[in-house]
């Protein structure tokens, strides 16, 4: 199996850890197959996301996926934050291996429904 050098990175240097204690919105999703999690915490102002943080419990493909895809957040209007896809993830860090795309998708997964449940 292997990751790209910027996949690495994220994994073993991951951006945006923690969590936002004024968050407006927050998610938790499950990889049903795996059983690994990512919670997001998103704040919202002027119609943008602007800041979000991330705990994943996981594999190197979701740390890192997490991370990014948490990083791309901040600075995005809604309507492009919505639309942010797991190819889109995994393509920005080089590609995942055929067994590991599915770990991307906890991080598209848990951006729309932390949109979803903004309040
Ligand atoms: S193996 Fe569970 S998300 Fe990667």
């Amino acid at each position: 199996m292997t990751y790209s050098d910027k996949l690495l990175d994220y994994f073993e240097n991951p951006r945006c850890v923690g969590e936002l204690e004024d968050a407006d919105a927050t998610a938790e999703v499950h990889n049903p197959v795996c059983g690994d999690t990512l919670k997001l915490w998103v704040r919202v102002a002027d119609g943008k996301v602007a800041d979000a943080r991330f705990k994943a419990q996981g594999c190197p493909a979701a740390i890192a996926t997490s991370s990014f895809a948490t990083e791309m957040l901040i600075g995005q209007d809604l309507d492009s934050a919505r639309r942010i896809t797991r190819e889109q993830i995994a393509d920005a860090l080089g590609g995942l291996p055929a067994s590991k795309i599915h770990c991307s998708v906890l991080a598209s997964d848990a951006i729309r429904a932390a949109l979803d449940g903004l309040r």
